[in-house]
């Protein structure tokens, strides 16, 4: 126990702003009500206007197998992730989220209708799920006459058009749009063989990529026979590749799905199958998990800081780790008053999985952030390992120490401040300098 004490020490401390990313996969192979049920908490989905679900799909605007034209006419929805994703953080150059998402679409005219269909379906990035007023028609569920085009509107879409307006290149075709229903870039499909929404029922393929490193959003489609016919291959070619920065368009949390709309010509707007992958940053939102972690967690951490000053000087006491070479270190680590407290190694590896990649949160210079979970106090914890590759760990470990230092005096409210706003994914940060070499801790400390 004694060599595995030797070997780590965690801090209590409050976050530095290292950018961490989550990432949030779908992949809904078919639909329930259940999942837009708005007495259902479990709910992912939310479902705007006349959107719903019907044969086991998204059916954004009504059905078509309804005989009356007049449900049909004029009708816009959304059906949207009710998950907010934090998608960029401001600054320059800051980082913004990436996103990959395919989707199943089925479209065809009304059959009681003069079989010319309309409107269109979208796939949509937008600030908020509600749906503007007076977005049937040609406004696709995206925007209406009064909004369209202002640039706080905030949306991205790619849309799947089957009406010819003034602006458009034909009525099957596909498009980018920035804050409009006018695309930035739009190409028909006449020329690839798909035809939107033929007579008969059509089923198409879509794949939508977003590069946050790239800045560069990519469209793919493809189309297969049946609903049932396995997935066509994604085309070696995007229809769409654009240059499309988020953080000028989009705001900085919003929302994923999809929109549509019929005018008086109507068509079947029905999403089979989506997958959809974000990674995205943490967000600051508190979530119910949060609050619930927060009650249980103040006294925790509260414990913890009394504990760990305690344990901490009588630790290093005990251990005598006096090195005459590096008294800087050493001083400075024993003016500190309290705070670390000792794990186990194996705790700690416990926690992360063994160091596991997919635990990572964050990586900068020599540093890397897992999330850990403390099996026993069942506390999220950050645990960084601070490895030993420069000079300058030293200084930032020096660094970390002054954190650690003040935070004790005011910072101690704005530690359970962070604590709180801190994403469901990570409550304390505990910062561990540690490393699987027992020696490391002394190299470390040049002892
Ligand atoms: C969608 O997700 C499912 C489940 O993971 C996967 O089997 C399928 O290949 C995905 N489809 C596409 C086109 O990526
Ligand atoms: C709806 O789908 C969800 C997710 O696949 C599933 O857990 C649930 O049991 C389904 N509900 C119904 C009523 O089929
Ligand atoms: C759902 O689909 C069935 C079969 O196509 C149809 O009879 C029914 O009217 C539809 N329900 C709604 C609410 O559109
Ligand atoms: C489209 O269909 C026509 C006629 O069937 C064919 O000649 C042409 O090669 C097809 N084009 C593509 C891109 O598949
Ligand atoms: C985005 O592009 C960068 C640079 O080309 C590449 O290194 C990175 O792997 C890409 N990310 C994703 C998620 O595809």
């Amino acid at each position: 126990m004694a060599a595995t004490l030797r070997s780590t020490v965690i801090f209590l401390c409050l976050s530095t702003a290292t950018a961490k990313f989550e990432t949030f996969t779908r992949n809904y192979d078919n639909f329930n009500l259940s999942m837009i049920d708005q007495a259902n908490a479990e709910a992912e989905l939310k479902a705007e206007n006349s959107a719903s679900v019907n044969n086991t799909a998204l059916q954004i605007t009504p059905d078509v197998c309804d005989p009356n034209m007049l449900n049909l006419q004029h009708r816009s929805g959304r059906i949207m992730l009710r998950k907010k994703f934090k998608l960029w953080n401001g600054g320059d150059d800051s980082p913004v989220a990436s996103f990959n998402t395919y989707f199943l679409v089925n479209m065809y005219p009304a059959p009681t209708s003069d079989s010319s269909p309309g409107e269109g379906l979208a796939f949509l990035i937008a600030p908020t799920i509600d749906i503007p007023g007076e977005s049937y028609g040609l406004f696709l569920g995206l925007t209406s006459s009064s909004t369209d085009g202002k640039t706080n509107n905030g949306i991205v879409a790619v849309e799947l058009d089957t009406v010819k307006q003034s602006f458009d290149p034909d009525n099957n075709h596909i498009g980018l749009n920035v804050h409009s229903v006018r695309s930035v870039v739009s190409k028909s499909l006449t020329p690839l063989n798909i035809t939107l929404a033929p007579p008969t029922p059509a089923f198409h393929n879509v794949w939508i990529q977003y590069n946050g490193t790239e800045k560069i959003i990519r469209v793919y489609i493809a189309d297969q026979p049946e609903r049932t016919s396995s997935t066509p291959p994604i085309p070696k070619t995007p229809i769409i590749e654009y240059n499309l920065d988020l953080t000028k368009i989009v705001n900085k949390e919003s929302y994923f799905g999809f929109a549509a709309s019929t005018g008086t010509l109507v068509e079947l707007n029905c999403v089979l199958r989506w997958n959809i992958t974000v990674q995205h940053f943490t967000s600051n939102s508190k979530s119910p998990l949060n609050t619930l972690l927060l009650i249980v967690g103040i006294p925790l951490v509260v414990t913890l800081l009394v504990g760990l000053g305690a344990s901490f000087g009588y630790y290093w006491y005990k251990r005598r780790l006096v090195d005459r070479s590096n008294s800087y270190m050493l001083n400075r680590l024993r003016t500190l008053p309290g705070m670390p407290k000792e794990f186990r190694f194996r705790e700690l590896k416990n926690a992360t999985i063994n160091f596991d990649e997919k635990r990572k949160l964050g990586q900068g210079g020599f540093r890397v952030v897992y999330h850990g979970l403390l099996s026993d106090d069942n506390v999220e914890v950050a645990v960084k390992s601070f490895s030993r590759e420069s000079l300058k760990g030293e200084y930032d470990f020096l660094a970390e120490l002054t954190i650690i230092n003040r935070l004790r005096h005011k910072l101690l409210v704005r530690l359970l401040g962070e604590f709180l706003y801190v994403d469901t994914s990570l409550l304390v940060l505990l910062f561990l300098y540690a490393n699987h070499n027992k020696n490391w801790f002394k190299k470390m400390f040049y002892l």
